[in-house]
């Protein structure tokens, strides 16, 4: 999408919560865009306005609609995605009959389905409707977020501008065209962090009995886990090669790695992202539920 069609585009957000926070903060660098949402908490909406003085904040989610936003990003949690659904429908609806267009809409609620969101809204099957996953390192401008796009209605330019507004809290996005991988995504980096704290924490245990301070142990830990991962995202090198050449025969490395391959840490990988994927699973099932 070019610079000149950003001009001026309303995004509106339904919920102003953490993630919303997280895509807001990053969004209102950019005074191309006017920015509005809506919340119920009276402090948190005092909270946003006086840390974000250009974004609007409004009391409820019809006084957002009422501007006519080009793209809604729905923030609240997933168990009330049915309800701020269906009160929007009829507004929605006429807007489409009216003005003959229906904004961008775009859900960030764990497994809530577009199946669903489509069935809620009762729009017809053109509706332009993204699902996303993010996780919570877009917090710092950090995330990954996996993308998918309900066929014929989302355009190229949809498509754009998602990545135009997912830029600035995401520094991976992958597009995924079935929509039940986005349970896969759930498992490897919506749930991701949480696997990588584990694994420090207990690094940064082991680092405490092996002698060092706390502190020490885990400004090594974290410290390693971004070098790493630098190292695996910047080098042409693929992940087995870039651990063969920090593995020298019979060397510190080695026993280490022998230790874990040992305590089998491939299928203990394997199995928690398939937990992950199937309560993914579960979950959708639960929050979708007419
Ligand atoms: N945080 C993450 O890392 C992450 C990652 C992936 C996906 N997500 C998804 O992102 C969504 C938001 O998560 P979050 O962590 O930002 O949650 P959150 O901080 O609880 O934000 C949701 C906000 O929506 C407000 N709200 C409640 N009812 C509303 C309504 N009817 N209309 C408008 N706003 C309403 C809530 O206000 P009250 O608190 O007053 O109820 C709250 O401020 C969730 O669906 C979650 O699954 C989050």
């Amino acid at each position: 999408m070019r610079a000149k069609e950003l001009q001026s585009l309303t995004i509106a957000f339904v919920g102003g919560g953490n993630m919303a926070e997280a895509i807001l903060g990053g969004l209102c660098q950019d005074t191309r865009y006017r920015l509005v949402f809506s919340e119920p908490s009276r402090d948190r909406r005092d909270y946003m306005k006086q840390r974000y003085p250009t974004v609007e904040g409004y009391s409820n989610n019809e006084q957002v609609l009422q501007i006519l936003p080009h793209v809604i990003i729905f923030a609240v949690k997933p168990q009330i995605m049915k309800v701020v659904m269906l009160d929007l429908q009829s507004r929605l609806h006429d807007q489409q009959q009216q003005l003959g267009f229906i904004p961008l809409l775009i859900s960030i609620a764990a497994g809530i389905s577009t199946t669903s969101i489509r069935h809620w809204l009762n729009l017809g099957d053109k509706l332009p409707l993204i699902r996303l996953m993010p996780n919570t390192p877009a917090l710092i401008g950090e995330g990954a977020v996996g993308c998918y796009a309900v066929p014929h209605g989302v355009t190229a330019d949809h498509r754009l501008l998602t990545e135009a507004l997912l830029g600035v809290v995401c520094k991976h996005i992958s597009w995924i065209e079935k929509e039940h991988l986005i349970d896969a995504v759930t498992a490897v980096s919506g749930s991701g962090p949480a696997y990588y704290f584990l694994i420090m924490e207990a690094m940064q245990n082991a680092g405490v009995e092996a002698g060092l301070s706390s502190e020490e142990a885990k400004a090594l830990t974290v410290q390693t886990c971004i070098g790493a991962a630098k190292m695996a995202m910047e080098s042409e090198e693929d992940l087995v090669t870039l651990r063969h050449k920090v593995t020298s025969p019979k060397g510190t490395t080695e026993a280490a790695v022998k230790v874990l391959e040992i305590g089998n840490i491939r299928h203990i990988l394997h199995s928690a992202i398939s937990a992950a994927q199937i309560r993914s699973r579960e979950l959708a099932e639960e929050f979708g539920k007419d």
